[in-house]
């Protein structure tokens, strides 16, 4: 029997409770995922850090470019740099590989929390905004932002998934990391984001 349809002058919608027992993998993934701010120091292997990268802003759809993550106008502007204990590197998403940037231990420099120096993987979101074309610079940090929040969602949901921690973090020293990581004026950083085990 479906559910009787409601009139839509109710002020207030009864809904029924949500299906989330027994509902698939990304049903569970949602019910776990949570913030978690305690690190292993053991590596991702690189299969599992290859596959998280692409869950975070691979593409998907390689007929069109297309990407994990939705992005204003399409912009793809957010690059994601992996910032890893020997050096940091660009995620390059149509090569499927990591571009170094900078060598040696940039790790403490992505947050101002202590786990940041230990945890063994630091991943960083950088919006470029020379591709955000025609756009109002509030509206550059408004979409910049917000497409920054659902590549760290689905980085979310792929550690839950994973048996791995992550905490997304805003509380970054900009001026700090910015030069090491050698970006442009244009490119911002939005987010940062540490992924390892849990301790
Ligand atoms: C935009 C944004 C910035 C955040 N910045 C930080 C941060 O700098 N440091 C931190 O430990 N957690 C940070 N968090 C994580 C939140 O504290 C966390 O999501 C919140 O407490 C809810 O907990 P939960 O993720 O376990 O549900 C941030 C979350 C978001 C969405």
């Amino acid at each position: 029997m479906p559910t009787a349809a409601f009139a839509d002058t109710d002020s207030i919608i009864k809904l029924p409770p949500p299906a989330i027992q027994g509902g698939g993998e990304l049903i569970a993934a949602l019910k776990a995922r949570r913030s978690t701010r305690a690190f292993a120091a053991k590596r991702l292997p690189q299969d599992l850090l290859s596959t998280l990268l692409w869950a975070a802003f691979g593409i998907n759809r390689p007929e069109s470019g297309g990407r994990t993550a939705p992005s204003a106008h399409g912009w793809q502007e957010i690059g994601v740099y992996a910032v890893l204990p020997e050096a940091a590197y660009r995620y390059d998403a149509n090569a499927n590989a990591l571009a170094m940037v900078a060598k040696g231990d940039l790790r403490a420099a992505t947050g101002m929390q202590d786990f940041v120096a230990t945890a063994p993987l630091n991943l960083v979101y950088v919006a470029d905004f020379e591709r955000m074309k025609d756009a109002s610079d509030e509206d550059r940090v408004f979409y910049a932002s917000a497409d920054a929040g659902v590549v760290a969602q689905n980085v979310y949901l792929f550690c839950t998934a994973n048996g791995l921690a992550t905490v997304v973090r805003g509380l970054v020293d900009r001026k700090r990391l910015a030069p090491a990581l050698g970006l442009r004026l244009k490119q911002r950083i939005v987010l940062a984001q540490t992924v390892g085990y849990p301790e």
